[in-house]
């Protein structure tokens, strides 16, 4: 190997290595409060196809951990449980709860990158399944609404 080449090479390894260092990853805090689920069933489509965002129980693949890589899915995962995280249950922020139930019917939720390109096929929903889900959601946090709180004259 030229010696041009070989040194490039210990380069990449040295700097992918020093990524690791940075300490930005998914951590999963306690489990403070779970919502009132309807039934057994409705938990376990919403652990399969929405906890590793929606919770405080992600669980990722091995070459999730990795730098650069870590540092995108933690970043989404904030974001995620930002907006929800059924494991901080708060019965007042919930409460606009329909929104949750008309995600998945839009078919925004579980987003389409995730199932389709990433390795995560238990989120893929069945059609019997996602009715499944917005049938349990419904019942758990309130009927899907056309209405698209928070958000000012134009936004989304
Ligand atoms: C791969 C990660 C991921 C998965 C899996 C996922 N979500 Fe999300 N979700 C996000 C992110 C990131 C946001 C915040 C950004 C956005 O609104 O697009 C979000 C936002 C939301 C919101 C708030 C929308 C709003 O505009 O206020 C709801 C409700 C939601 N998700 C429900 C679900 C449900 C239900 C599931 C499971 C069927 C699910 N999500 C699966 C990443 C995910």
């Amino acid at each position: 190997m030229p010696r041009a080449a070989r040194l490039g090479l210990i380069v990449v390894v040295v700097v992918f290595v020093a990524l690791q260092l940075v300490p930005k990853r998914v951590s999963n805090p306690a489990v403070r409060a779970e919502p009132p689920w309807d039934k057994p069933a409705t938990r376990q489509l919403a652990v399969a196809a929405c906890f590793n965002c929606h919770s405080n129980r992600s669980h990722l693949a091995w070459f999730e951990h990795v730098a650069p890589l870590s540092w995108w899915i933690a970043g989404h995962v904030d974001d995620g449980r930002g907006k929800l995280n059924f494991s901080e249950y708060d019965p007042n922020r919930h409460g606009s709860g329909g929104r949750i139930a008309r995600e998945v019917q839009k078919g925004s939720m579980p987003p389409a990158y995730y199932t389709w390109f990433w390795q995560h096929g238990e989120a893929k929903l069945s059609p019997a399944d996602k009715d499944a889900l917005i049938t349990g959601l419904t019942a758990t946090f309130g009927p899907a609404v056309g209405v698209r709180e928070g958000r000012g004259p134009g936004g989304g």
